[in-house]
């Protein structure tokens, strides 16, 4: 079995990256709260406490018993994770005079010190914290400090526990990949964790979970649903049926075309048309969230109605990824979006579900489709919402508002291909506005729709910013998009990054 490391979230916006930087050094983790420590948890090699958005001394904050990881496990405590692993010994954490953010250089570092082992002298870090720690207790040792912290780094003797008030998760922490993998030196990690293990696992694991049961699997023509089918094929062969709906939200004949995709990677793929459903249900509709809903619920009654026609169905496949499980169930209980995969499932289902990828990140799904030898503009395709052109129809969702979209997508995404610029890109598409602007065509005074064109970069969708593409490309999408498109008149370019906006407009 796969050895693990687990960390335990105190709510903290960089939890998730955490987890991607262990993944990047091949070893497995896994995020759960931080009041959740498995219970005769197996595999587990070391835990890492995360930060936190409140401080150790506010009411509210989370304060578990760590009694059963401390002494039992090498431990490391970053921001709050240290300062809670100070502050539940006796140690002191207050309020600094203007807290201390963004970056800073370490000092006095403690060179043979197993965590600060090839830190050098003055290594740069990120910092982002009000509070900091002003008194340690009995046997923590200071093994790096900065100007303003003294503490920026400790080990508690005679454990194997560590804190860092700053993050070695984030990019901007020059020595933060190095303090990772010294800590997992510190737990013995044998970096087993690579696309090919997961594949190996993943495939026994389905096996013996499905043995000889029928299963179908929602497939969206995005990377996520394709690696999983393909996944799942290897698993059970023809016990899998794969179904592809067309809700009237999807990309100019991206339903023809995802099927021939699928068909030539042996697929057993079902198109089902289901448009007209789609868009009674969605009829009058503005409420982004509501939207989302019935988009959600319109995939299961489908689903479930495909896989009655089919008898013995037990189980309905998805192909959800990790950050949609982390963003659907934040444990501070912001619910930012909630994602058709995760937060639209219906609270009685007749299908058992399985979600092959969940523990996943995106660039980890490419990877496995690599190694599963499938087909690079499938790997490469853009992330496309659940909710499809439903969340980029600003308002009400009708058959002609979605035929500008398409009409105006296509002449944008096929611009970048032909550019050259569609993989320097994580994610683009057209939004319609819900507003109508004057133009003037020949002689004629217009007043029609306005579109908006978004283009970001990323790495997991938690953050993007838009992409400065070149004035000339954009000149010429919008020409060919006013004159081509009918309804037509304007078209802006979103220069929003996220935070504080997100990808998508809804
Ligand atoms: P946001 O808009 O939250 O999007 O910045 C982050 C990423 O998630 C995609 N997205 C969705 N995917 N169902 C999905 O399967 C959804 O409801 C959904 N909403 C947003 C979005 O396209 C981007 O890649």
């Amino acid at each position: 079995m796969l050895e693990k490391i687990i960390i335990l979230d105190f709510g903290s916006q960089t939890t998730q990256l955490i987890a991607r930087r262990l993944r990047e050094l091949s070893v497995y983790c896994e995020i759960v709260p931080y009041n959740k420590f498995p219970e005769n948890a197996q595999n587990v090699i070391g835990i890492i406490l995360s930060g936190s958005p409140f401080s150790v001394n506010d009411p509210g904050a989370f304060k578990p018993d760590l009694s059963s990881v401390r002494g039992k496990y090498p431990v490391l405590g970053i921001c709050y994770g240290a300062q809670y692993l100070a502050y539940s010994s006796g140690g002191k954490v207050e309020k600094g005079n203007s807290g201390e953010y963004g970056r800073a250089r370490l000092t006095s570092v403690d060179r043979n010190d197993s965590l600060m082992k090839n830190t050098g002298d003055t290594a740069q870090v990120w910092m982002s914290h009000g509070d900091t720690i002003t008194a340690l207790p009995e046997h923590f040792t200071v093994i790096a400090g900065t100007a303003d912290v003294k503490a920026a780094a400790y080990r508690i003797e005679g454990e194997k526990t560590w804190g860092v008030q700053f993050h070695p998760e984030v990019y901007h922490t020059e020595i933060g990949m190095t303090v990772l993998d010294n800590f997992l030196a510190v737990c013995k990690a044998k970096k087993n964790w690579t696309p090919a293990s997961f594949i190996e696992t993943a495939i026994d694991g389905l096996k013996k979970q499905l043995g000889n049961d029928k299963v179908i699997l929602a497939l969206s023509g995005g990377v996520d649903s394709s690696v999983c089918a393909v996944l799942l094929h290897r698993a059970v062969g023809k016990n899998l049926t794969c179904i592809f709906v067309d809700n009237g939200l999807l990309r100019k004949n991206e339903f023809e075309k995802v099927i021939h995709d699928y068909q030539h990677l042996g697929l057993n793929v079902a198109g089902i048309d289901a448009k007209a459903y789609f868009y009674t249900k969605l009829a009058g509709v503005t409420e982004p969230e509501r939207k989302r809903k019935i988009i959600g619920k319109g995939f299961i009654d489908i689903f479930e109605q495909e896989a009655q026609k089919r008898k013995d169905v037990k189980w309905l496949a998805q192909g959800t990824i990790y950050p949609d499980v982390i963003e659907s169930l934040s444990i501070t209980g912001t619910v930012i979006k909630s994602h058709h995969n995760v937060g639209g499932l219906p609270e009685k289902m007749n299908l058992k579900l399985i979600e092959p990828l969940r523990l996943l990140f995106k660039d980890e799904v490419r990877k496995v489709g690599r190694e599963l030898c499938m087909e690079e503009h499938l790997i490469k395709r853009h992330p496309f919402p659940g909710p499809g052109l439903g969340v980029r129809i600003l308002g009400s969702v009708t058959p002609e508002k979605v035929r500008i979209l398409q009409d105006a997508d296509d002449i944008f995404i096929s611009g970048l291909r032909e550019w050259n610029l569609y993989d320097q890109v994580w994610q683009a598409g057209v939004i319609l506005l819900p507003v109508n602007s004057v133009g003037v065509m020949g002689d004629e005074r217009t007043y029609e729709n306005v579109v908006a064109l978004r283009a970001v970069t990323s790495t997991d969708a938690m953050t993007a910013d838009w992409v400065a593409l070149p004035y000339e490309f954009l000149a010429k999408i919008s020409n060919e998009i006013i004159n081509k498109v009918r309804g037509v008149n304007r078209v802006v370019y979103d220069v929003s990054s996220k935070p504080p906006s997100t990808i998508e407009w809804e």
